[in-house]
């Protein structure tokens, strides 16, 4: 069978490195583009023969090197995200600016499907830049190319994620852990092979000029997210709730490190509910079940941050209330 071609930006975060799998699994050509070819060649791995992965290094994005790249592909998917800025405008640059071009692109060359990761509950946190440059994304594709499918997932989470692996490396060091919003905000976390399932079926199906809600099958507060990871390291620790000035005056200091553990911008995000809106269609609305229950998912990984590890007794586990 002929292989089809995808070309993929954004290959080596936590979606992209589960995704190729998936696809190179089934037949398709991935041509992946990222800054760094020696760190992405490292950590991308398929589930297919030699040849079926390309990597293309791309130290900015450069226009014509793009419509190269475009000009072979039928299939463009771009992960791209930012958590937080390193420099003012990164936001725009990377959540607008750049969906901007490659839907424009996407058009130019006539290709099948542009498939764009945005991000779930950004049209209420209007006081997030992070949201307001990839709703701007959003509007951009939309406009550009109709064959288009957004997809904007919940906190996407598994062995290798930067939400639940992060926790867990803090309540295990931290005595206490501090709580924004007394912990009420409510998420909907996916498993990323849930997501990425999501994602291959849009790709393989017929469905074009879709936005599409992408959430996991529970709803759960912060605080419940955080007293399930602490049940799962076996650990207790003391939430406490901070008043929003110290949590404030916290993120301000926190951004200030290469890689902050909490930026100005993601505590005024952390103010809104991430489930789905009743705007878009869902995941569960086009027939694409997300089947994998936290709790049961984190147990997989959790003994990693367990005293004893893997093989520790359960009945050593100070099990949380
Ligand atoms: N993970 C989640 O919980 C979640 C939730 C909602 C939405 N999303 C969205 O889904 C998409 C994929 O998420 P992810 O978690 O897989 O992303 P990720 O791991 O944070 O990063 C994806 C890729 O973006 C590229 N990148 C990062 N900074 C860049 C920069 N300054 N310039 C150019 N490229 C840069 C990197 O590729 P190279 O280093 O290879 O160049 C990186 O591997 C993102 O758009 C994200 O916003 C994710």
């Amino acid at each position: 069978m002929k292989q089809k071609e995808i070309l993929l930006f954004g290959a080596s975060g936590q979606i992209g490195r589960n995704l190729i799998r998936k696809l190179t699994k089934n037949n398709y050509k991935i041509t992946a583009v990222t800054r760094n070819i020696h760190r992405a060649g490292y950590i991308l791995k398929t589930q297919a023969n030699p040849g079926y992965l390309d990597l293309v290094e791309l130290k900015s994005f450069e226009s014509d090197k793009i419509d190269e790249l475009m000009k072979n592909t039928s299939i463009c998917i771009n992960l791209i995200g930012i958590l937080y800025e390193k420099k003012k405008g990164q936001f725009k640059l990377i959540h607008t600016d750049l969906p901007d071009m490659l839907s424009q692109k996407a058009k130019k060359h006539s290709i099948d499907k542009f498939v764009h990761l945005s991000a779930l509950g950004i049209e209420v946190s209007k006081d997030s830049e992070y949201a307001n440059s990839k709703l701007n994304g959003e509007k951009k594709i939309i406009r550009n190319f109709k064959n288009h499918i957004i997809i904007k997932p919940s906190i996407v989470y598994s062995v290798d994620d930067n939400f639940t692996t992060n926790f867990m490396s803090l309540l295990n060091i931290l005595p206490i852990m501090p709580i924004y919003f007394n912990g009420n905000t409510k998420f909907t976390p996916i498993h990323v092979n849930d997501l990425v399932n999501v994602i291959y079926n849009l790709i393989e199906g017929q469905n074009k000029n879709l936005v599409i809600e992408c959430v996991g099958p529970e709803v759960l507060t912060f605080k419940e997210i955080m007293q399930k990871l602490l049940n799962a390291i076996g650990k207790k620790r003391f939430l406490l709730p901070l008043p929003l000035p110290i949590a404030k005056l916290s993120a301000k200091i926190l951004q200030l490190f290469p890689k902050p553990l909490l930026t100005e911008d993601q505590l005024n995000l952390l103010k809104y509910d991430n489930c789905k809106s009743g705007i878009y269609k869902t995941n569960y609305d086009l027939g694409f079940q997300a089947i994998r229950k936290f709790e049961e998912e984190i147990d997989k990984y959790s003994f990693n941050w367990r005293s004893g590890g893997q093989f520790a007794k359960d009945n050593n586990l100070e099990k949380t209330k």
